[in-house]
């Protein structure tokens, strides 16, 4: 199974979720089960790494990221069987680039699997340390419950 999570820029939200989903994969045996990326709908950070402030908050909660931002493209919507928006304006910029009742029906907010508050991941790019921990805790209990969503 193939899953796509999508921020703005893809250097904050995104590779996080992909890097927290995989650790988690790998943790219960099902790292060959998914293939996991992330993109942004937004092409400011193509080529680039991670925010400094991400790769750092996320190796204390002991997670490593390895990424390099790129920018969605409509193939994306074929190619991927989930796609796991971070917030609505970005849910709404990916079925902006569907094509298709097959395709669109692909496309969730990821918060929708938060055991505890729905609504979008808050882009940390402007914020803090606690800013950037409160995202790493959202991203952490909800991918939790998104893959036993998708193994059950
Ligand atoms: P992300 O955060 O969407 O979580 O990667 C952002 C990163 C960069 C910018 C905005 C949000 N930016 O405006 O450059």
């Amino acid at each position: 199974m193939k899953v796509l999570f999508v921020c703005l820029g893809n250097i904050c939200r995104s590779p996080l979720a992909e890097a927290i989903f995989k650790t988690k994969a790998k943790k219960i045996g099902l790292s060959d089960t998914f293939f996991a990326d992330s993109c942004g709908t937004a092409n400011y950070h193509i080529g680039d790494s991670p925010d400094q402030r991400t790769l750092k908050n996320a190796r204390k909660n002991g997670v490593e990221i390895a990424h390099i931002g790129r920018q969605i493209a409509k193939k994306d919507l074929t190619e991927f069987d989930r796609i796991f928006a971070m917030d609505r304006f970005n849910l709404e910029a990916i079925l902006r680039l569907a094509e298709s009742a097959t395709e669109r029906s692909k496309v969730k907010l990821i918060r929708d699997f938060d055991p505890i508050e729905t609504g979008d991941v808050p882009d940390p790019y402007h914020g803090n340390e606690a800013d950037f921990q409160e995202v790493f805790s959202i991203l952490d209990r909800t991918i939790d419950n998104l893959m036993m969503n998708l193994i059950k």
